[in-house]
C-alpha cells in the first residue's frame, strides 16, 4: 500500500507541475508517449471489432415485438462500429503504428434485456475511453487524431442514448 501512495503522490506532483506550466486542461490525462498512445488505440480498435460482432449477433437474435425498432438500430450500430475500426486503423497507421487485428471480449445472452445492457455497458466504456484518448491526442498535439476521435465519440454517445431509451432509462 505505501508503494501505491508514493506513486499517487508522484502523479499529483506531476499534475501540479503541468498546471504550473500552463497545461491546466491536460492534468486529467496521464502523460504518455506516442508509442503508448498507439498501444491504447490498438486496444480501442479491438473493442470496436468486438462491438461490431456483438451487435451483428444481438441484432439477429433479439426477439419480441417491443424490440423490433431496436433490432434494426443494432444493425446500424454494427455498421458504425465498422466505420470506427476503419478510422482508428487509419489513424494508427498515420501515427506510424501497425493496426492490430485483435478482437476484445464479446458478450452474448439469451435475454433481450441483458443483451441491451451488455451493449450499453460497452458504449459507456467507449465514451469514457474516447474522452481520455481525446485529451491524450491533444496533449501530444495530434489534432487530426483528436478530430477523428471526436467524430467517433459523438456516435458512441448516440449509441448509448438509443440503448438507454430502449431500456427505458
Ligand atoms: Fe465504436
Ligand atoms: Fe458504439
Amino acid at each position: 500500500m505505501p508503494k501505491k501512495r508514493d506513486k499517487d503522490a508522484r502523479r499529483t506532483k506531476g499534475a501540479a507541475k503541468a498546471s504550473a506550466d500552463g497545461g491546466d486542461a491536460l492534468v486529467t490525462a496521464p502523460r504518455l508517449t506516442k508509442k503508448e498512445l498507439i498501444a491504447e488505440l490498438n486496444r480501442d480498435l479491438a473493442k470496436e471489432y468486438s462491438a461490431l460482432i456483438q451487435y451483428v449477433q444481438h441484432a439477429a437474435v433479439i426477439t419480441g415485438p417491443q424490440y423490433d425498432a431496436i433490432a434494426a438500430e443494432l444493425a446500424i450500430h454494427s455498421n458504425e462500429e465498422h466505420q470506427h475500426a476503419i478510422s482508428l486503423s487509419n489513424q494508427i497507421d498515420f501515427l506510424g503504428g501497425t493496426p492490430a487485428v485483435d478482437v476484445a471480449q464479446i458478450k452474448v445472452s439469451p435475454s433481450a434485456k441483458s443483451m441491451l445492457e451488455q451493449d450499453l455497458e460497452g458504449e459507456l466504456d467507449a465514451i469514457a475511453r474516447y474522452k481520455t484518448r481525446i485529451a491524450q491526442a491533444e496533449m501530444l498535439q495530434e489534432y487530426g487524431l483528436r478530430r477523428a476521435l471526436e467524430d467517433i465519440l459523438i456516435i458512441e454517445e448516440e449509441h448509448a442514448r438509443d440503448l438507454q431509451s430502449a431500456l427505458d432509462r
